[in-house]
Parts: C-alpha cells; sequence; structure tokens
C-alpha cells in the first residue's frame, strides 16, 4: 500500500445486537495492512423533511457528509427489509444527497449484508447499488458478500465464521485495490 487508506462504514441498523454491524467490525480487524474503518452511526439523523432541510442541514447529516468526504472510501453493511433496504438507512442517504458537496459522487463503495435467512440480503444489494447509480459513486461488483445464516456465523457479537472472514478480507482488499488504482474518486 502506498498511503494510509481511511475507510468510514454505515450500518444500515440501530440495534446494538445487529449482525451486520457486528460484520462491519469483523471488516475493521480485516482490512490490508495501513487501513483503518471507522464505524459512523447514522441514529441521530432526522427523517428527510423539505421544511428542515430549508431552514438548514442537520447538524447530524453534516458531520456525516464530512466523514464520508474524508475518507477514502466507504463500506455499508445493511439488513434487508422486506426484501428492500431499511428505511433508516435510505432516510440517511437521501439527507446525504442533498449535501454539497456531494458525499458520494466517485466514492468506492463496499456493500455487505447479513440476514438469519439463506438469501443474506441478495434482494436488498441490488437496491441499495441502484440507489448509488443515481449518486455516481463507484459501487465494486465484485466480489459480493452476501451473508445467509447470519445467527450461527455471529455469535455474541462477533462474525466467528472463517470462511466469511475470509470473503470479508477479500472484499476489503478489493475496495482498498480500487482506492489505489483510482486514487480514490473514479
Ligand atoms: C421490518 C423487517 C423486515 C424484514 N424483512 C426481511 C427480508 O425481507 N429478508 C430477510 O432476509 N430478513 C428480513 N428481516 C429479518 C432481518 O434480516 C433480521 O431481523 C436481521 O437480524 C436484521 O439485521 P440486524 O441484525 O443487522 O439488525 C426483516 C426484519 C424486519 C424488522
Amino acid at each position: 500500500m502506498t498511503r494510509p487508506i481511511r475507510l468510514v462504514g454505515l450500518s444500515g441498523s440501530l440495534r446494538k445486537a445487529s449482525v451486520n454491524t457486528a460484520v462491519l467490525r469483523a471488516a475493521a480487524e480485516l482490512l490490508p495492512e495501513g487501513a483503518t474503518l471507522d464505524i459512523l452511526s447514522i441514529r441521530d439523523v432526522p427523517f428527510y423533511d423539505g421544511d428542515v432541510e430549508a431552514a438548514g442541514i442537520p447538524a447530524a447529516v453534516t458531520a456525516l457528509q464530512q466523514a464520508i468526504l474524508a475518507a477514502d472510501g466507504l463500506v455499508i453493511a445493511s439488513p434487508e427489509y422486506n426484501h428492500s433496504v431499511p428505511g433508516v438507512l435510505k432516510n440517511a442517504i437521501d439527507w446525504l444527497s442533498r449535501t454539497q458537496p456531494k458525499p458520494f459522487v466517485g466514492k468506492p463503495l463496499a456493500i455487505m449484508g447479513a440476514s438469519p435467512g439463506r438469501l443474506g440480503t441478495a434482494r436488498m444489494q441490488p437496491h441499495l447499488r441502484q440507489i448509488f447509480v443515481a449518486l455516481d459513486a463507484d459501487t465494486l461488483n465484485k466480489p459480493e458478500l452476501m451473508i445467509g445464516g447470519a445467527s450461527q456465523a455471529i455469535v455474541d457479537g462477533r462474525l466467528t465464521d472463517p470462511k466469511i472472514r475470509e470473503l470479508v478480507g477479500r472484499q476489503m482488499a478489493a475496495l482498498c485495490a480500487r482506492i489505489e488504482t483510482t486514487g480514490g474518486q473514479a
């Protein structure tokens, strides 16, 4: 690695025992040498409201925007709700899309998701990708990371399954390689 790489991570789940936040914590442990991953929270982002926006972008949104702008890349781990993107995550993305400079444009992005069911967020991820087409992010296509059977793979808040840990490490390596190739902006 030619320079330190700074990543930030967002979880699409607010709950303490979230398997998705656990996978993000694992990603932070499985980075290439010289890379770091800070996990940010979307908890304080209010519901999007154009009247609130007209009065000024909320501080929680500006803080996330600045952190994403300053990072070399972004990692999102999200549950699947009703075959799609959880409302809290879509709401945070919608707010961030209203900020200037736009934090997602050209930003290298890795998407991952975990669910107790078999499909491991396979129906959510294409929807999330589609949103980031609108926002012109540089979303990694491969390797995909869809973690089914998350209740077995994540024990006491820790991703223990060695095969899945290896896949997480491979995705983080691919994200860092993309950042090194593009300089962080596609
Ligand atoms: C409103 C809601 C809808 C859900 N829909 C799905 C779904 O479509 N597919 C799925 O695999 N799991 C679904 N689940 C189950 C979640 O995958 C499960 O709660 C998961 O643990 C949430 O992720 P977290 O542990 O990171 O909070 C749903 C859960 C909720 C609360």
